[in-house]
C-alpha cells in the first residue's frame, strides 16, 4: 500500500515526542501498519520560535505556519496544539478532506465533542482521542469500546496529573500550593495557562469525556459540577495527613437515580481520601481510575497521566490504529448515534 501521509498541527510538549518517535521509530510503526507512515509535516503558530529538541535537526524543516495545506494534503491529521480555536476548524477541515483524526483535546472535545463525532461519522472517517484523558493509561479505548457491552455504573479517579503532582508535594514536602505548581509547569506537565489544572477545569473536561463515553450519552463540561484545588492549603494538607487521610482531586461520574429519573451526575472536586486506599498511594503525576461496571465488577487502570513522552505513547498507538484502519478497511467507534441519558444535578440524592 501507498506510504501514509501523517500532519501534526502542533509542536508543544507532547507535539515534540510525537514527531521524535514517529521518525525515531518509522521502521517498526511501518511493520505495525502495513505501509509506511510518514511525517509531512508540522504546523505552528510561528516558525522562527526557537524549540528544544526541534532546533537544528531534521525535524526543523518539517515546520510550517500553513497549517491548513498541511491538513488538505494528509492521510492522518495528529492535532495537539489544543484550545478550541483552531483546533476545531482544522479537525473539521480534516474529517471533511476524508483524513483520520487523532487528538488529544480534552477541553474541545468536552465542548463540541457531538458535533466532531457527528462529522467523522457522516465522512466515515476514524476520531481517536486516547491522549485525551489521563496521559499514557489506555482508559478510553476500555471505556469506548471494551467495556460497550456491559453496563457501567460508576467511573472514579484521579485524572489529573498537575494536581495530583501538586497535592503530593504539599503532602510530602510540606510546600505551598503555588511553588508546587511551578514545579509542575517546568517538568511540563501543567496546561499552558495552569489555572486549568488548578480550578478542576482539566479534570472536568476528561470527566465529560469519560462519562459521555461510559453512560452513551453526551456531557459537555458545563454539566460538570466542578471545584478545583485553589483553597487547598498546606494547613488542609497537614490537618488531613493528622487524621489518617491525604487530600486528592477526585473525578466521578455515576448513573443514579433521583425523582425517579435515571441520569447519570459528574463532578470534581477536592476529597479526603483514607491513607489506605489505592488512590492514596496515587504519586506525582500518576492518574488512576476505578471503573464499575454490572458483568465485569471492578476494573483499576493507574499509569503515567501526564508529560510529553506518557502521552505520546497513547498518541502513537491511536495512530497505528488509525492507518491500520486506512490501510485494511474497517473504522473505529462513533458516538454520534447517542441517546440523550439525561444529566441529573450533582448535589441530587
Ligand atoms: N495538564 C494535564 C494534567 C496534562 O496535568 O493532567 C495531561 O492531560
Amino acid at each position: 500500500p501507498a506510504p501514509l501521509k501523517v500532519a501534526l498541527l502542533g509542536c508543544g510538549v507532547v507535539g515534540t515526542q510525537v514527531a521524535r518517535r514517529l521518525v525515531e521509530h518509522a521502521d517498526e510503526l511501518a511493520s505495525r501498519v502495513g505501509t509506511r507512515v510518514d511525517l509531512v509535516g508540522i504546523a505552528v503558530r510561528d516558525v522562527a520560535v526557537p524549540r528544544e529538541d526541534v532546533t537544528g535537526t531534521p525535524l526543523a524543516d518539517l515546520l510550517t505556519a500553513d497549517a491548513e495545506a498541511l491538513v488538505d494534503g494528509a492521510d492522518v491529521v495528529v492535532e495537539l496544539m489544543g484550545g478550541i480555536e483552531p483546533a476545531r476548524t482544522l479537525i473539521l477541515r480534516a474529517i471533511q478532506g476524508g483524513a483520520s483524526v487523532v487528538t488529544a483535546n480534552k477541553a474541545l472535545l468536552a465542548q463540541d465533542g457531538p458535533a466532531l463525532y457527528a462529522a467523522a461519522d457522516a465522512a466515515g472517517v476514524d476520531l481517536y482521542f486516547e491522549a485525551a484523558v489521563a496521559g499514557a493509561i489506555p482508559i478510553v479505548r476500555p471505556v469506548r469500546e471494551s467495556l460497550a457491552g456491559d453496563q457501567v455504573q460508576r467511573v472514579l479517579g484521579i485524572v489529573n496529573g498537575t494536581t495530583n503532582y501538586v497535592l503530593d508535594r504539599m503532602t510530602t514536602e510540606g510546600l505551598e500550593l503555588d511553588q508546587a505548581v511551578k514545579e509542575a509547569q517546568s517538568l511540563g506537565y501543567a496546561e499552558a495557562d495552569p489555572s486549568a489544572d488548578v480550578d478542576g477545569y482539566d479534570a472536568a473536561a476528561k470527566a465529560a469525556i469519560l462519562a459521555s463515553l461510559a453512560f452513551h450519552t453526551r456531557v459537555s463540561l458545563d454539566d460538570v459540577s466542578r471545584e478545583g484545588i485553589g483553597a487547598v492549603t498546606a494547613d488542609d494538607v497537614a490537618w488531613a495527613q493528622r487524621t489518617g487521610h491525604v487530600i486528592k482531586l477526585l473525578a466521578i461520574a455515576e448513573r443514579n437515580t433521583s425523582g425517579g429519573v435515571t441520569g447519570i451526575q459528574v463532578r470534581v472536586h477536592p476529597a479526603l481520601v483514607p491513607a489506605d486506599h489505592p488512590l492514596a498511594g496515587v504519586h506525582g503525576a500518576f492518574n488512576a481510575v476505578f471503573v464499575e461496571a454490572e458483568a465485569a465488577g471492578e476494573l483499576m487502570f493507574y499509569g503515567r497521566g501526564a508529560g510529553g513522552a506518557p502521552t505520546s505513547s497513547a498518541v502513537l498507538g491511536d495512530l497505528v490504529s488509525v492507518a491500520r484502519h486506512r490501510v485494511l478497511g474497517g473504522r473505529g467507534p462513533v458516538e454520534s448515534s447517542y441517546a440523550a441519558l439525561p444529566v441529573l444535578p450533582a448535589d441530587a440524592a
